[in-house]
């Protein structure tokens, strides 16, 4: 599996030859500054964990550009589908055999509108088992005992969890988030776009290292193959 950062909570996924984008919020991201055109993106499926613009900005016009199908929660599925994408609506706890993997749709404690106030149903995550690696996308949520459930039903090869605070857990934290979702390899995402929530890299490593963890923060645009 290989995956890319393009900034803020936006991923590539390349699974079995699929590529998946997860909340991409390129165009508007300060730190990308022109340097990621989206009409360069290949896209088979956008996932989205809620509907927020700074995770949502993008997916419309990538969808339209590339064909690619939208995947998320209910109410999110349905008003891309009323703008005549394709998408695949899920809700929380159900999971479907995509052709690149499985997809589950998880809990995340957050909130979810879209930047016009359209309501974007109840925030969630992803777990993503393909091509022999499993990952924990979290999307913007809490810290919360729901992800204790996770271990129970798949073996999690990476965890990509909100670091940035404010509006989201910080890196104490995702710490005890690593532990409750049973995977050491962290990778670290939603910090320093805006103001609210610029952290200080070196500490931030320090004490994931200082628990026995490992965190990963990526430059924009880089890559790594799970
Ligand atoms: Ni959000
Ligand atoms: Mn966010």
């Amino acid at each position: 599996m290989k995956i890319t950062f393009y900034g803020h909570s936006s991923l590539a996924l390349e699974i079995g030859g699929k590529h998946i984008l997860v909340d991409p919020f390129i165009s508007g991201n300060p730190l990308v500054d022109g340097k990621i055109d989206i009409n360069d993106l290949q896209a088979d499926y956008i996932l989205l964990t809620h509907a927020h613009q700074d995770h949502t900005l993008d997916a419309e016009a990538i969808a339209k550009n590339t064909g690619a199908v939208i995947v998320s929660n209910f109410e999110i599925a349905t008003y891309y589908e009323n703008k005549g994408i394709e998408v695949h609506p899920m809700n929380h706890g159900g999971k479907w055999e995509f052709e690149f993997g499985t997809v589950k749709y998880v809990c995340a404690v957050h909130t979810s509108s879209f930047a016009d106030g359209t309501y974007g149903g109840q925030p969630g995550g992803f777990v993503i088992e393909g091509e022999h690696k499993n990952i924990y996308i979290a999307g913007d949520t809490a810290l919360t005992m729901d992800m204790k459930l996770i271990p129970m039903y798949t073996k999690l090869d990476l965890a990509i969890l909100p670091i940035g605070d404010n509006f989201t857990m910080d890196i104490d934290d995702a710490i005890i988030a690593s532990d409750f979702v049973e995977c050491d390899k962290v990778m670290g995402v939603h910090f320093d776009t805006f103001g609210f929530i610029e952290i200080d890299h070196a500490e931030a490593k320090k004490k994931f290292y200082d628990a026995g963890k490992d965190l990963m923060l990526f430059e924009i645009g880089e890559s790594f193959e799970l």
